[in-house]
């Protein structure tokens, strides 16, 4: 089974190893821990049993939110779990008031792209050459809650 909870001090040298496995410039462990320790910071981990699968957080000023994190390790993607961590921050975001949730990705990781515009984020804009290792554009993407209805099944 797997749940989705509130990212722990704990939880931070396994999140720190997904982070290192997953990224050409990862975030430290120190970052990871202010994460835990401060209020402008709201992450989650999805875990089963054994071991963390995945996590996703965002700062959080007023009423926006700046998506800085989702991460799901390699031989457990494409099982639904950053879908499933992009629909906890949504929610929390609903929750507390915030109206625009920002993020920023490679332009070419298409299955972020893809798993974002999927999640009704919409594209703002592009800064050049934002990324380092290799050097590439960020673009910038953007969901309005106050604008943004979750979809129904019927
Ligand atoms: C992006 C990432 C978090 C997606 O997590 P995931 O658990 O594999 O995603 P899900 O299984 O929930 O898939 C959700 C949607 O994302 C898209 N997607 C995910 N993987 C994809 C792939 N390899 N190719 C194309 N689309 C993909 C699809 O739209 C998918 O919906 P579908 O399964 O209904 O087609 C994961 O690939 C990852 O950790 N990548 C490395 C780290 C990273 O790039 N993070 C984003 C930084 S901005």
């Amino acid at each position: 089974m797997i749940t989705i909870r509130r990212m722990r001090p704990e939880d931070v040298p396994e999140v720190y190893e997904i982070e290192k496995s997953l990224f050409s410039v990862p975030w430290s462990e120190a970052s990871f821990r202010e994460v835990t320790e401060k209020d402008l910071y709201v992450f989650f981990v999805a875990s089963d049993l054994t071991r963390i699968l995945g996590f996703a957080g965002m700062s959080v000023v007023d009423k926006e939110a700046d998506i800085t994190n989702v991460a799901v390790r390699k031989e457990e993607q494409r099982n639904g779990i950053g879908r499933a961590l992009m629909k906890v921050l949504k929610a929390y975001a609903r929750d507390h008031g915030i109206e625009t949730v920002f993020l920023e990705v490679r332009a070419s990781n298409d299955p972020a792209i893809a798993l974002y515009e999927s999640e009704g984020f919409r594209q703002v804009g592009q800064r050049k050459d934002y990324y380092e290792f290799p050097r590439e554009d960020a673009l910038i993407y953007t969901l309005n809650l106050s604008e943004y209805e979750e979809p129904h099944c019927s």
